[in-house]
């Protein structure tokens, strides 16, 4: 008997079952390929990473690497070092630049172009959507500040979503210039909201000192009215951001891809510079609208410690992705457990079924019933499996080398030798 209530799983974090896993698969083989097709390589990055690689370079003030950081105890090593202070992971540019200088990869041909798919940790309030534990498709192009790659980035993440048949997704463009004219026109925004800081809600009252930019951002109500008349960054860019912008816009137009001027797009992290993106989804509520964005950081290496170098990348949402894949086009099945179930009729057959199932599996995947249950339960339990075949044993025709397949689909069964059967599977319907 249980002594204590059964444990479930930690808020916020969910398991992604088969039924599920089976349109993570087909967002994931989309990123891949189109991520090649561009000519990126993959790579996988650690989940756990140093607290001062990403507070350096998201800002410690941003919530993904402030007050979000889920930061694990510090183990110390048998060597005396100072135990390490580390977080998981709450986003994977950071250390995407980190392994790329790490790894030497700035001493080859440039830019790098890479992407990674994988878990992030964001110990965020927990809604519809949006989940402590969530999985990205990162890419990142390093070591070049063309705008021309700022357009290949958004061209390769409008050709994953759209090469999926996911509609009513608009490209959000802005561009929050650099460290040279965002410093005066963070003033003027400033200056702007000062005299409004009573009627603005409590978090953006505090942004107003801390992080104006965010202001621009906020999604609360209270504050919608005051938005339209603040001053707008694009009519402040210098002339090498302003200059930038233009030929992003122009290189869009170029490549025919649609995308809508948005003055409010700023994004949460700090590391941004120049220009900003994001894919949102028009069905998808208000915070939980993003299906991926991403931008320009030049200044993210630097911030680091390592030598200045210009990189751009985004990041998608897989979980969201696939939760519109699913909701939208409703397309995807879960492949059945397996495509042929092998059903001895009693336990002394363990050692033929066995394999008769390895026999199986050159031609279909296969799986053994070994439990002690009757063949009325084994073939209730098959039906319901979704498999397409059954191979039914019992004693005397094992000692032949022999087995009852049988078509679930049609109820045919026929005597089949045990080396005939995967041309029998095959021929008849093998996989789907
Ligand atoms: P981000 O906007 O923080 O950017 O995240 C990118 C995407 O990850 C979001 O648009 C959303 O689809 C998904 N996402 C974020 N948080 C959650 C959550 N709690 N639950 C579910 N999905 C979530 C970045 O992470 C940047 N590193 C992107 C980038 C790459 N910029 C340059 N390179």
């Amino acid at each position: 008997m249980p002594t204590s209530p059964p444990i479930k799983a930690a808020r916020g974090v969910r398991d992604i079952l088969p039924a599920e896993r089976a349109g993570y698969a087909v967002v994931e083989r989309a990123a891949q390929e189109v991520a090649r097709r561009f000519g990126y390589q993959e790579v996988e990055l650690p989940i756990i990473e140093p607290v001062e690689l990403i507070e350096r370079g998201l800002g410690s003030d941003s919530d993904a690497g402030g007050k979000e950081l889920y930061r694990l105890e510090p183990h110390g090593d048998s060597d005396g070092d100072a135990p390490a202070r580390l977080v998981l992971r709450p986003e994977g540019t950071a250390g995407m630049v980190r392994a790329y200088f790490q790894g030497g990869l700035n001493q080859g041909p440039q830019p790098v172009r890479l992407f990674t798919l994988g878990p992030m940790f964001r110990h965020d309030k927990p809604q519809h959507l949006r989940y402590r534990q969530f999985y990205q498709f990162d890419v990142e192009v390093i070591g070049d500040p063309s705008p021309a790659y700022d357009v290949e980035v958004i061209e390769l993440t409008w050709g994953w979503i759209e090469g999926m048949g996911i509609g009513h997704v608009s490209l959000e463009l802005n561009s929050i210039g650099d460290f040279n004219c965002r410093p005066q026109y963070l003033r003027l925004l400033q200056d702007y909201y000062r005299p409004l800081k009573d009627r603005l809600h409590s978090d953006c009252q505090r942004r107003l000192e801390q992080n104006p930019l965010r202001l621009l951002d906020c999604k609360d109500e209270q504050c919608q009215p005051f938005k339209a008349a603040a001053p707008r960054i694009t009519d402040h860019l210098c002339t090498a951001c302003a200059a930038a912008f233009e030929k992003v816009k122009s290189l869009l137009d170029a490549a025919g891809l649609e995308y809508r001027l948005n003055p409010y797009l700023v994004r949460g992290l700090d590391y941004y510079t120049r220009t900003v993106f994001e894919l949102q989804h028009q069905s998808l509520g208000g915070a939980q609208n993003s299906l991926g964005g991403g931008g320009r950081y030049d200044a993210l290496a630097a911030a680091l410690g390592f030598p200045d170098t210009p990189g751009v990348g985004f990041a998608g949402g897989i979980d969201r992705v696939a939760y519109m894949l699913q909701h939208e086009l409703g397309s995807i099945k879960a492949a059945p457990a397996a495509h042929v179930l092998v059903l001895p009729m009693t336990e002394d057959l363990e050692q033929a079924a066995a394999q008769v199932g390895r026999v199986c599996r050159s031609a279909a995947p296969t799986a053994v019933d070994y439990s002690a249950r009757s063949l009325r339960a084994k073939m209730r339990a098959a039906d319901r499996s979704g498999a397409r075949w059954a191979v039914i044993m019992n004693s005397e025709e094992a000692d032949r080398r022999v087995a009852q397949l049988r078509d679930l689909l049609s109820g045919d069964q026929r005597e089949v030798a045990w080396d005939a059967l995967p041309s029998a599977i095959t021929k008849g319907g093998g996989e789907d």
